[in-house]
């Protein structure tokens, strides 16, 4: 396993080029097998993630090739309905194949993803979706068996406790563009990379209105073909280079930054004294407000709310931001683990219920922390960065799904941040990892 070491106190400076979407890649990928013939996706970034999705594609009979560093073709004449359970349990994205299954072999055996470390993160308001365009689902040894030979259009509402899903909308899109009859879909998730699915479904000869809304109307057709689709820049990795550009007190250009898809970020920001500036078309330039930073009220919420998934990058942000900040998590309230390992470099948070309560602190100090999932890895990677001394962090395969070369653009930037064989770690951390 490897580790980073960083060195904290350079600002960073310069420009950085955000990578394709992976939110929106994994479900693209599940997507091209709706077809039989060839579709070649580009902007595709290159994380261990995406990788874990095409080798599921081709354990299921697809032929998948690499186009360069960005580009993939993916040509699915002929697949299998079921699913590997050992590399499906790697991944919770691997779930989207459902939709893409059942709606071109009407059957699909996939292993029933387990909770993870960010929360309980259950598939019921995917087999809702599935059950209300006519298709039966059955649990079995782990298993969820779905007969799909009497799928139909049909009309369901996806809201749940925590509103809507995001994945779920994916798998009841992907079910209905094949299933004959009218869909209808509310409070279906709206996050650019549904859009982005839905636009790259068209391009496939899917029928269907609403798209970007919570209604979405679908007309079946009876087959797609294969499609060329550009994926769009992550949004969620373009925030993490504001708030390090902010954290360092630097100024970065973000490139791939867009605007439309940061509103509620750009909000938050801007409150927390990051001044974030539209820079063309497709880029933002970020650094502190000459006042400096001050505390941040979040609460995370479905697009086009504050996302769940840079919450952990903003707490990170309001360890060393004056005054009292507050961070609610509406989507996974128990999305704090990053919170024990930012006490150790000397944040002062306490989690009350589903908040952080963050107290800034002049300066953090570097310690040895454990990344616990993939955006407590880049929170903990954004508080080394601003802190005295070194920072090691570990497990840093969590950040590999789903950051691009992340160590390399911030080195770019002219941060301090080495990747290193676990060896490296000093010897009291490496005690630490083993007790
Ligand atoms: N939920 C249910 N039942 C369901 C599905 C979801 O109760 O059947 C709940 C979840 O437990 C959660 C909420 O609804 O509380 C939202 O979950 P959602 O289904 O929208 O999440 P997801 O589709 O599994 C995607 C992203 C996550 C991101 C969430 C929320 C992908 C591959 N994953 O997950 O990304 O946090 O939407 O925006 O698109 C990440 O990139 O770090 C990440 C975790």
């Amino acid at each position: 396993m490897e580790v980073f070491r960083i060195r904290g106190g350079s600002p960073l400076r310069g420009t950085v080029t955000v990578s394709g979407s992976k939110n929106a890649a994994l479900p693209m990928f599940a997507a091209t097998l709706l077809s039989e013939e060839p579709s070649v996706l580009e902007n595709v970034p290159d994380l261990s993630d995406v990788r874990f999705m095409a080798e599921i594609l081709q354990h299921l009979g697809a032929k998948v090739e690499r186009l360069g560093p960005t580009g993939w073709r993916i040509t699915p004449s002929s697949i299998d309905h079921r699913a590997p359970y050992d590399l499906v349990r790697k991944m919770r994205a691997s779930v989207c194949l459902l939709g893409p299954l059942v709606g071109r072999l009407r059957k699909a055996v996939i292993p029933l993803p387990g909770g993870c470390v960010i929360g309980q993160r259950p598939i019921d308001l995917h087999l809702k979706a599935i059950s209300k365009l006519g298709a039966k689902a059955t649990i079995r040894e782990g298993d969820v068996y779905i007969d799909g030979s009497t799928l139909k259009g049909g009309s369901m509402f996806l809201g749940g406790r925590q509103g809507s899903t995001v994945t779920g909308t994916a798998n009841a899109i992907m079910a209905a563009v094949l299933a004959p009859g009218s869909t209808r879909i509310e409070s279906a998730a709206c996050e650019p990379e549904i859009l982005d699915l839905c636009r790259m479904l068209q391009g496939m000869g899917a029928r269907m209105d609403g798209i970007g809304s919570h209604i979405l109307t679908i007309e079946g057709v009876d087959a797609l073909r294969g499609c060329r689709h550009q994926v769009i820049p992550d949004r969620i990795e373009a925030g993490t280079y504001c708030i390090a550009a902010a954290i360092t007190d630097g100024e970065v250009r973000v490139e791939g930054a867009r605007t439309e898809h940061l509103g509620a970020f750009a909000d938050k920001m801007e409150q927390a004294g990051v001044e974030l500036k539209a820079d063309g078309a497709d880029a933002v330039l970020a650094r502190r407000h000459p006042d400096g930073l001050c505390s941040l009220e979040i609460i995370t919420l479905p697009y086009p709310g504050f996302p769940t998934d840079l919450q952990a990058q903003a707490c990170a942000l309001a360890c060393v931001s004056p005054g009292l900040s507050i961070l609610t998590e509406r989507i996974y309230p128990n999305r704090f683990m990053h919170v024990p390992e930012l006490l150790r470099m000397g944040a002062d948070v306490s989690i009350e219920g589903s908040s952080a309560i963050v107290r800034g602190v002049s300066c953090l100090s570097g310690a040895p922390v454990m990344a616990s999932d993939l955006r407590a890895s880049a929170a903990l990677i954004l508080a080394g960065l601003a802190a005295k001394g070194d920072t090691w962090v570990q497990r840093i395969y969590h950040l590999d799904r789903g950051y691009e070369h992340f160590d390399e653009k911030l080195t770019q930037l002219g941060a301090e941040v080495e990747r290193l064989p676990e060896s490296a770690l000093p010897q009291a951390a490496q005690n630490e990892a083993v007790s």
